[in-house]
């Protein structure tokens, strides 16, 4: 018996799922899901079956056929969430569940048609990295386990279903529609989603579209009009795109993070809409996935870095194919800048900033930061420089190759890489990239443009300056906190009112650092707007530390809280805990 990921009960002595056939209701009244959940082995087993779940009603269990099964809900773990044992009779070929979810579930957000762009119908969304997928389906939620699902979602017929897969259509009945989806490609778990609401699509190429509110969804297909350029980009790089379409859901200002590489169907924060396709690198991240995350998966959260680390070196090759060198270096730059800020966020949980980390009884959400993508990036930028980078290219793609459809450990790319370089993980010392502490002592990265940022000091830019959102974010995290009163004045006149959140964000970030008060209505403001981690994280942070706006910030939090996501609503929970020690 062994328990090989941290954070599932999945034990490696039991039986694994093959294929998924889910059949679902989704209720917006009650805000619940009752469903049907079948589970078919890979091959009939015997014995002992423990599934992950967590905050789920379960009303039977029966085998394929529909025989009853013996089955116990084990008490939850603040972690795993609760253990759902079966017990199965000679040559079970599979399991059927019939459950309801919870309206707390930790992978839904409910919204109300208030908290939509539309305003007219609600909208329900799921997010199941890392270990969320449990909270709706029961099923063995660790990525060392790929399952082949079918979906069928019976929702009210005002409203569509997408999904994360390839859809098979359509039927109205009544008041109810439902909607048929299939994913025929084995994913980790974590990759199932789903939304429902008010929706409309655009095409972007013959194997693209985006699907927006209908309020959002013209300035969304003009904002991602490029994809298609950086999905031929991205096949130049990795080798062919396996998932058939790549398709783009924008989601509700609520959504938590960014972007989240869902197969066929990715979803983005509404945060990139600034209007000037300024801030499209995290549409190159999430098409990056593609190979590195969705193709070739970290079998746990302890090897996340492989995910993210090999994602933003991909999305940074993606980024200089279309962009240049030029931009890509900068993005580097402000990597590192980020990179340091996490290191000093972590400085009293170091082990939280090894590449390999080892996560049993930490709650993977926590232990989240920017150290597996930067530092992973700059590790991979170290082994690409010491092979060059033809030889580099040639490697990457046959490693894509050799472990597509695989969840691999950190053991794996090493035993991989070395087999194609004897020798040069030594001569790097990848051990102290991997398992060591903080960041080895390595060249800051550089870019011509930085320079020319870095000789403005404390003054301000011209004002014909024509800088991009990453030039004026690397502006803004190069100055010295406090900044002076009147460099605060002059910028306030400049940037408070931009609607590009993430220089606007950059930029409430110095000012409340300086003690400049006067931008407190539009840090309200952003904070009513915009639910994504990145934005809530620095600003209540700031509101936190300084004695003069932390009551302030509390009365804001403890209001703006019901809009939040479950996820996001913890972590600035722990902004606050934090910032009481
Ligand atoms: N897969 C991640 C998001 C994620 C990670 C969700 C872990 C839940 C748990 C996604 O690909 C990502 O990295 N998003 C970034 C944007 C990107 C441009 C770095 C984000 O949301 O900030
Ligand atoms: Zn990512």
């Amino acid at each position: 018996m062994a328990r090989r990921d941290p954070h599932s009960y999945n034990d490696d002595t039991q039986v694994e799922t093959e294929s998924l056939a889910l059949v679902a209701s989704i209720d917006f009244a009650t805000k619940t899901i009752t469903a049907e959940a079948s589970l078919v082995f890979r091959a009939p087993g015997t014995g002992a079956l423990d599934l992950d779940t967590r905050d789920l009603t379960i009303d039977a269990v029966t085998d394929v056929a529909g025989e009853p099964l013996a089955w116990r809900l084990h008490a939850p773990e603040p972690i795993l969430g609760a253990r759902l044992s079966i017990e199965l009779p000679a040559n079970t070929a599979g399991v059927r569940i019939r459950y309801r979810t919870s309206p707390s579930a930790s992978a839904l957000q409910w919204l109300e048609p208030a908290q939509t762009s539309g305003k007219r119908a609600p909208f329900l969304f799921s997010q199941c990295q890392a270990i969320h997928a449990r909270s709706v389906i029961p099923l063995q939620d660790t990525p060392r386990l790929r399952l082949r699902y079918t979906a069928e979602l019976t929702i009210p017929r005002t409203l569509r279903a997408v999904m994360a897969a390839a859809p098979l259509g359509r039927s109205e009945r009544g008041e109810l529609a439902i909607e048929r989806y299939e994913m025929p490609q084995p994913i980790p778990p974590y990759l199932i989603a789903f939304a429902v609401g008010d929706l409309e699509a655009r095409d972007l190429s013959p194997r693209s579209r985006v699907w927006a509110e209908p309020g959002v969804v013209d300035a969304a297909a003009y904002e991602f009009a490029g994809v298609e350029d950086m999905i031929r980009a991205a096949e130049g790089l990795f080798g062919p795109y396996d998932w058939d379409r790549f398709d783009i859901l924008t989601m509700p200002p609520s959504f938590p993070y960014g972007g989240m590489e869902n197969p066929r169907l990715t979803f983005l924060t509404p945060s990139v809409i600034a209007g000037d396709r300024s801030l499209v690198r995290i549409v190159a991240h999430e098409l990056a996935h593609s190979w590195t995350g969705n193709l070739v998966t970290n079998a746990s959260a302890e090897h996340f870095w492989l995910n993210e680390g090999f994602t933003v070196y991909a999305e940074r090759r993606i980024i200089e194919a279309i962009f240049g060198t030029d931009v890509a270096a900068l993005n580097a730059v402000l990597g590192r800048r980020v990179l340091d800020e996490s290191l000093a966020r972590f400085a009293n949980r170091p082990q939280l900033t090894r590449l390999r980390t080892t996560l049993w009884n930490v709650d993977p959400d926590d232990a989240y930061s920017q150290v597996p993508y930067q530092k992973g990036y700059f590790f991979l930028v170290t082994l690409e420089h010491a092979v060059g980078r033809a030889a580099f290219d040639a490697w990457l793609k046959t490693y894509l190759q050799t472990f597509r459809f695989q969840a691999i450990t950190t053991d794996d790319f090493i035993a991989h890489f070395e087999r194609a370089f004897r020798g040069v993980l030594a001569k790097v010392d990848a051990t102290t990239w991997i398992d060591g502490e903080g960041m080895p002592d390595i060249p800051e990265p550089r870019s011509t443009r930085l320079d020319a940022i870095e000789q403005l000091g404390t003054s301000p830019p011209p004002d014909d300056v024509a800088w991009s959102a990453t030039e004026w974010m690397l502006y803004l995290e190069s100055i010295p906190r406090p900044a002076p009163p009147a460099l605060c004045r002059h910028l306030d006149a400049r940037l408070t009112k931009s609607t590009n959140y993430e220089v606007l964000v950059a930029w409430l970030d110095l000012a409340l650092r300086s003690g400049y008060t006067a931008v407190l209505p539009r840090v309200e403001e952003v904070l009513a707007a915009m639910g994504r981690m990145k934005f809530l994280r620095p600003l209540y942070t700031a509101l936190a530390a300084n004695p003069a706006t932390a009551a302030a910030g509390r009365t804001l939090f403890e209001r703006l809280r019901p809009t939040y996501h479950p996820i996001a609503r913890a972590m600035v929970e722990s902004v606050f805990r934090e910032a009481a020690r």
